[in-house]
């Protein structure tokens, strides 16, 4: 035989040197949740070791991770005022801008700042817009999504993240940015985004499921890939700055698809139920926690994600599992 591909296979140093896809600690992005009050540092049952904090209790774990290299945050506001109408979601005293800023003044440019934006954990029914006679609004809603932006973006947020799905989001967020003269304030669209179980563990953490009815009207259908990468190139010509395929694991086919159709970064988010999954079978027994984690790190690496959201963060970077 010529061909024996087991050569380059032999032991661990060969096949390190061929190895086609590298890690490195500065592609993750860790989420927190994060709920008014003080001294909480709460439990989240359906994700094990990933907890509610309020600021104050945020700060020191931020503090934490920041030693191990932990420094780009994605942060959700959970438990703040409820309404029709969302004004809870762009008071600029909530508890989002408020984190904010404390972070800002703790760790200063330390840190890069990522924040959620989308209504689900705001409204009384749960659903990422402003509902009218059962559905879900799409203009109505831009302008909450645009002054949410605005707050987060106001009180020192580096970029922000939309995930609602509606229609021209992004175009209407990066209107009323630059209209405020915060132009490097970036966008990182949730814009491969599938309706689906996988956000399960989220909205039980986020308080966030729609009371009535699903997110089929405005989140994506999995069974559609072209539809996917319509809605990412609509996203890149309002304005994006980033992409992002969420969830990941079952969608390893999109992250490729984007990556081949726009020079933009790609980002991918490893979701609550992707994470819940592993951490149940891990602490069964069924699996080797470290050894799944990694390799469905490299699997979204090798798909072509460049950026990885994911709650396994800290155990990656803190564990030194790279
Ligand atoms: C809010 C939002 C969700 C997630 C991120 N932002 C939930 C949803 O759309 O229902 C999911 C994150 C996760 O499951 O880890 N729209
Ligand atoms: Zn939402």
């Amino acid at each position: 035989m010529v061909q024996r591909p087991r050569r380059l296979r032999k032991n661990e140093i060969i096949r390190d040197m061929v190895a086609e896809t590298k890690l490195s600690a500065g592609m993750f992005v860790y989420p927190y949740f994060v709920v008014p009050g003080m001294g909480v540092k709460h439990a989240i049952p359906s994700m094990p070791g990933i907890h509610h904090f309020s600021v104050d209790e945020l700060l020191k774990d931020v503090e934490q991770g920041l030693k191990a290299g932990v420094n780009k945050l994605l942060l959700f506001g959970v438990g703040e005022e409820k309404s029709a109408d969302a004004h809870g979601a762009y008071d600029p005293h909530s508890i989002v801008p408020e984190t904010i800023k404390q972070l800002r003044k703790a760790f200063g440019s330390q840190l890069y700042i990522i924040t959620d934006v989308c209504v689900c954990a705001y409204t009384t029914h749960g659903h990422c817009g402003i509902l009218q006679d059962d559905y879900v609004q799409n203009d109505p809603t831009l302008d909450v999504l645009a002054k949410m932006a605005l707050s987060h973006a106001r009180a020192g947020a580096d970029m922000v993240a939309p995930s609602d799905m509606m229609d021209g989001r992004v175009g209407a967020i990066r209107q009323a940015l630059d209209a405020e003269g915060l132009v490097n304030t970036g966008i990182m669209s949730y814009a491969v985004k599938f309706s689906g179980a996988y956000y399960g563990p989220f909205r039980e953490a986020a308080d966030s499921a729609p009371g009535k009815g699903d997110r089929k009207s405005y989140q994506l259908d999995f069974r559609n890939s072209r539809e996917a990468l319509r809605e990412a190139a609509l996203d890149e010509a309002e304005g994006a700055d980033i992409l992002m395929v969420k969830p990941a694991l079952a969608y390893l086919d999109l992250i490729a698809s984007l990556r081949a159709a726009t020079t933009l970064p790609v980002a991918c988010y490893n979701v609550s139920g992707e994470f819940s999954m592993v951490k149940a079978a891990a602490m069964n027994g069924w699996a080797d926690e470290r050894a799944m984690v990694m390799e469905n790190m490299y699997a979204f690496a090798r798909a072509g994600a460049g950026i990885i959201i994911t709650y396994h963060t800290r155990d990656i970077l803190e564990k030194n599992w790279l």
